[in-house]
This record gives structure tokens, C-alpha cells and sequence, in this order.
């Protein structure tokens, strides 16, 4: 079984495909989702898939390229959306610098902030970094105790053992399969698969052979094709290691 640990297929453009979308990722294989909020509105989209299919799964938080449209920054809704039992996670939650470095402190505040709400809750985080790898690391360093995934792993192979030592698991994505991927197929090859995850990050980031087009959880298939090639592991034994870091970090699949 193959699981799909990132998708918003919540999203309005798979309104008239989303049936077809989620069958054809069972036939894949692709037996368990977890669709991740960004926002509110999102992340009451997710619960809303996550109530309607036994095998979606859910996580509910504040995206960092979101967090200067949020009106209420004590976040009280995350652990009120919690409550609901699809709720496996909080995220995505991070830090972003590529697209806006304008509220740097304020995405620090409300990713520390959700770390915490984490603790309490006693869930796993999943971490959205781009181009911000030091302080996401040192925020995690100074703030232990809360385990996750850093979604779509696009950092260094230094980086990911010192992740990995933190109790950090990496997701991989589509972007492994690309051709021009040097140091991710070098991350995967060093890393051992116990410290990995597969996702889509569905819409963005199609894996080949659907590059450019629209991304499914299903296609989470060719990504853990691509494991099992760059590590020459087995497929089967790679879906199985894959399943079993599923179900230790978010407690799902029994
Ligand atoms: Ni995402």
C-alpha cells in the first residue's frame, strides 16, 4: 500500500474530477491520503474530504505565505478544528522566503506558535521550507519535543541528517523523479527509507511521466517507483517501510 502524505485535491479544480481522481489513486495502490490545509478555509475543506472517505486523513493549520491575511493570530481555530477525529496533523505550517521575505518575524511567531499548539495536542507538524532552511532548523532545535515531516524535501543531505536527528522524517515528492534533481536522488540514496515519506503535493509538482499537468495522489506511485530504483530496494518491501513510517508518525493505518 502506498500512501499520499500531502495533497489539496480539496481544491475547486478537481470539483468535477475529484471521484475519478481518488479511484484512480486506489488503483494505483494509493490506499491512504492525508489532505493538508494552508489556512481556515482550507483547512475546513480537508476535514470536510477527510469526513467523507475513510481512507483520507487530514491536517489543519496556518501556511507561512498566509500568515499576513490571518485575522485572528491567536489561531484558537486550529485547536478547535482539532478536535475533529480526521485530524492527524497540524499543517502546513513552516517558513518561506522565497516568495515574501516581508513578514519574516511574523511567519516565525506563528510557526512557533502552532509548534506549540502541536505539543499540547500531541500531534505531529508537517513542515512547509522554502529557501529558509537554517532558521526552520534552528526553531525546531530550540523548540524539541513534537516530531513531523518536512514536506517536500528540497534541503541539503547535511540538512536532512540533522533533521532526521531531531525526529524528522522526509517527505518526497514529484520533484525526485525530475532529471535535474541532483541532490534530492542524493538525499534518498543516503538516507535510510525509515526516515522517508511519500506525497504528491497534489496540484503542484508532477512527478514525470505527467510533468507540466495537473498532479493526482496517484501518481505518489512514480514517486515510490523512484525510491525503490535510486535505493535498489524492492518495490514492495519499499511500500512496506514507507506504510510503517506512516503509521508511526501520525498514528493512522491499523
Ligand atoms: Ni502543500
Amino acid at each position: 500500500m502506498i500512501v499520499d502524505t500531502h495533497m489539496h485535491i480539496f481544491e475547486a479544480k478537481y470539483d468535477d474530477i475529484r471521484e475519478d481522481v481518488i479511484n484512480e489513486a486506489l488503483c494505483f495502490d494509493v490506499k491512504i491520503m492525508i489532505a493538508v490545509g494552508y489556512d481556515y478555509q482550507s483547512s475546513l475543506r480537508a476535514i470536510a474530504l477527510a469526513n467523507k472517505y475513510d481512507f483520507i486523513y487530514c491536517a489543519v493549520g496556518l501556511h507561512p505565505s498566509e500568515v499576513h491575511k490571518e485575522k485572528d493570530i491567536s489561531l484558537s481555530w486550529i485547536t478547535e478544528l482539532a478536535k475533529n477525529k480526521k485530524v492527524i496533523a497540524i499543517g502546513e505550517i513552516g517558513l518561506d522566503y522565497y516568495w515574501d521575505k516581508t513578514y519574516i518575524d511574523l511567519q516565525k511567531e506563528m510557526f512557533l506558535k502552532q509548534i506549540n499548539i502541536a505539543k499540547k495536542l500531541d500531534l505531529p507538524i508537517i513542515i512547509h521550507n522554502r529557501e529558509s532552511t537554517n532558521d526552520c532548523y534552528q526553531i525546531l532545535k530550540n523548540n524539541q519535543g513534537v516530531k513531523g515531516v518536512l514536506h517536500c524535501y528540497s534541503s541539503s543531505l547535511e540538512m536532512a541528517k540533522e533533521f532526521i536527528k531531531l525526529g524528522f522524517y522526509l517527505g518526497i515528492g514529484g520533484v525526485l523523479t525530475f532529471k535535474n534533481s541532483k541532490e534530492i536522488k542524493r538525499v534518498v540514496e543516503n538516507v535510510d527509507l525509515e526516515n522517508l515519506l511519500s506525497e504528491t503535493d497534489s496540484p503542484y509538482l508532477t512527478p514525470m511521466p505527467y510533468r507540466g499537468q495537473l498532479n493526482h495522489p496517484g501518481y505518489t506511485k512514480f514517486v515510490v517507483e523512484e525510491i525503490s530504483k535510486i535505493k535498489n530496494i524492492d518495490l514492495e518491501i519499499v511500500k512496506d517501510v514507507l506504510f510503517k513510517n506512516v503509521k508511526k508518525l501520525f498514528k493512522i493505518g491499523d
